[in-house]
């Protein structure tokens, strides 16, 4: 297995990442550019972490999971890595010139895996040298609660680097999926459709916040509704996702005016305190 770690990018899933794999005494790098998003996946890594242990979740003693995370806001630190997972927005520019960031620091043999939620892997590979080392790495949200894991070949995935990653994936304690590396897999090909109908849906004045998510809780099962989900996703990262769909499949995926018109005012959901709803 993997005796170190970095994942780039510590909001959300990154800093979830990051705590998963601590979790298993792997030593791990958490970098993010900004030092108060390092200080707050921090604190959240420890809430989480305490949390868990007190629930008797975990085992290991939170401060223990915690030393085998370094939080650094110093790109060099991933060079002796042997495993890096991107997790930075979901902007193919900006993953393009991590990844080609990423491949002029490591050696030959790193694995570069992207916790993209729809952007082409075999896209992502064509940045780097020696691309057959690139493969989808998706978690879902939250990571430390959420058991599934999607896997995604590039065109130039290695079965040995696929192999490695399904294995890891178990060694996490998750499961994993394989999906074909087609707009956002499997998960977001279904899942954000139905986020998108379900703001389209209030646009229209068809129904309200509140009731459009007790409709498909209560309707459909669902352990939350589509707006509040949306919400805990992040809606910048809805709509990048959509605009993903939308340019790869065609306009049947066109995002809402209401979600682009909430990301332009910094409406993002949980994260800014207000998305559908308020926090
Ligand atoms: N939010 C979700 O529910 C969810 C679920 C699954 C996958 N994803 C995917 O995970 C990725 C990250 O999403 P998130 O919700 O954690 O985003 P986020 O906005 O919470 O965090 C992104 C972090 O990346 C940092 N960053 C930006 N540029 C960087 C760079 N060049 N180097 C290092 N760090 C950099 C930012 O400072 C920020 O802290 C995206 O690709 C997203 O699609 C998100």
């Amino acid at each position: 297995m993997f005796s170190q770690v970095t994942v780039l990018g510590a909001g959300q899933m990154g800093s979830g990442i990051a705590q998963v794999i601590a979790q298993k005494n792997i030593s791990v790098q958490l970098v993010d550019l900004s030092e108060d998003a390092l200080k707050i996946a921090q604190e959240k890594i420890e809430n989480s972490l305490n949390k868990l242990y007190q629930k008797k979740i975990i085992t290991l003693n939170p401060n223990e999971v915690l030393r085998n995370i370094q939080f650094s806001s110093e790109f060099s630190v991933i060079k002796n890595s042997e495993l890096v997972i991107e997790a930075v927005p979901e902007n193919k520019e900006l993953k393009l010139k991590v990844f080609n960031q990423i491949s002029s620091t490591v050696t030959s043999d790193t694995i570069i895996a992207s916790n993209t939620s729809s952007i082409s892997l075999t896209q992502l590979a064509e940045a780097v040298s020696y691309p057959e080392r690139v493969a989808g790495l998706h978690f879902m949200n939250p990571v430390p609660l959420m058991k599934l894991v999607e896997i995604i070949r590039a065109k130039q995935t290695t079965d040995s680097v696929f192999k490695k990653l399904c294995e890891f994936t178990i060694f996490l304690d998750k499961e994993f999926v394989c999906s074909l590396d087609r707009p956002g897999f499997i998960v977001n090909r279904i899942l954000m459709p139905m986020i998108n109908e379900a703001v389209f849906v209030l646009e229209e004045g068809i129904a309200s916040v509140e009731d459009i998510d007790k409709a498909m809780k209560l309707g459909c099962h669902f352990p939350m509704g589509p707006l509040a989900l949306a919400d805990l996703i992040g809606l910048d990262t809805c709509l990048s996702i959509m605009e993903v769909l939308q340019e790869g499949l065609g306009n049947k995926y066109t995002p809402c005016p209401l979600l682009k018109k909430y990301v332009k005012e910094g409406r993002l959901g949980k994260k800014t305190g207000k998305g559908f709803f308020d926090y």
